[in-house]
């Protein structure tokens, strides 16, 4: 990856259009982290009539949400162009009549619809102004609804500070991340710009957040659950 993709965090724009197989993978944490225990969500707490996935990158949570309930439609957003466009051609080719891709930038988040169930994952520590992507994503959530997401928190800051003081020591060709650039990617996660915690959440939502791991079974617990936790918000 160039040094210019990073400048501020990181351009996602630029990363989505040189992505190769591994900076795919490196970004679709979904795809092995989140589906399982979203599909037991959605068994337990209802199938949603329909569901938006931000921040979706290469659709994991979507295209499967797609799959599974053929009746949902689903939306994936994300800000970065040229993954959209490639993931409407792989619905199109799939001929998933349910699933449609549009464009937005965090903390911007204005859809013509609410949703039954909204999420983000693995997103928000990009996103400076998270508090205000908060409130757009929670107000998008049709009532009775539900605001699913990851997020790191102080825990999380303090591990990803001894990766930055040595990255290389931490950090290799198998690690998701460049250890040239790790500082620069999180790096408001490492200035706890965009950390979050319950009471935050609590706070700006006015609704105190549920760990997923009291609906989703603790099998499909993923290692970094407590520094990164994944929590839903009912409206
Ligand atoms: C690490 S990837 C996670 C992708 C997917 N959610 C997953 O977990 O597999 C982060 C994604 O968020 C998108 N993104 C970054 N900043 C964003 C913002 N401000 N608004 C919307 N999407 C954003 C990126 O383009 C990228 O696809």
């Amino acid at each position: 990856m160039s040094d210019s993709l990073y400048d501020g965090t990181i351009d996602w724009t630029r990363y989505w259009e040189d992505a190769d197989r591994n900076d795919r993978k490196d970004a679709s944490a979904s795809a092995d982290l989140i589906v399982g225990p979203l599909r037991e969500f959605f068994e337990q707490r209802g199938v949603p009539g329909s569901y938006a996935d931000v921040g979706c990158g290469p659709g994991a949570a979507v295209f499967e949400t797609a799959e599974w309930y053929p009746e949902t439609t689903v939306v994936g957003y994300d800000s970065a162009e040229p993954i959209l466009e490639e993931n409407r051609e792989k619905a199109h080719r799939g001929l998933r009549g349910n699933i449609s891709f549009e464009r937005t930038v965090l903390p911007e988040f204005d859809p013509d619809q609410q949703f039954d169930v909204i999420s983000a994952f693995y997103t928000l520590c990009y996103v400076d102004e998270v508090d205000q992507a908060l409130v757009n994503l929670f107000d998008a959530v049709a009532p009775g609804g539900y605001l699913l997401f990851t997020y790191h928190n102080r825990y999380a800051q303090s591990i990803f500070e001894s990766i930055a003081e040595s990255p290389h020591e931490y950090l290799d060709e198998t690690s998701p991340w460049d250890p040239d650039h790790f500082a620069d990617r999180f790096e408001l996660l490492l200035a706890g710009e965009n950390l979050l915690s319950y009471r935050r959440i609590h706070d700006v939502l006015e609704t105190w957040p549920q760990s997923i791991w009291s609906i989703a079974g603790k099998a499909d617990r993923y290692d970094a659950w407590r520094q990164n936790p994944l929590v839903f918000v009912p409206k």
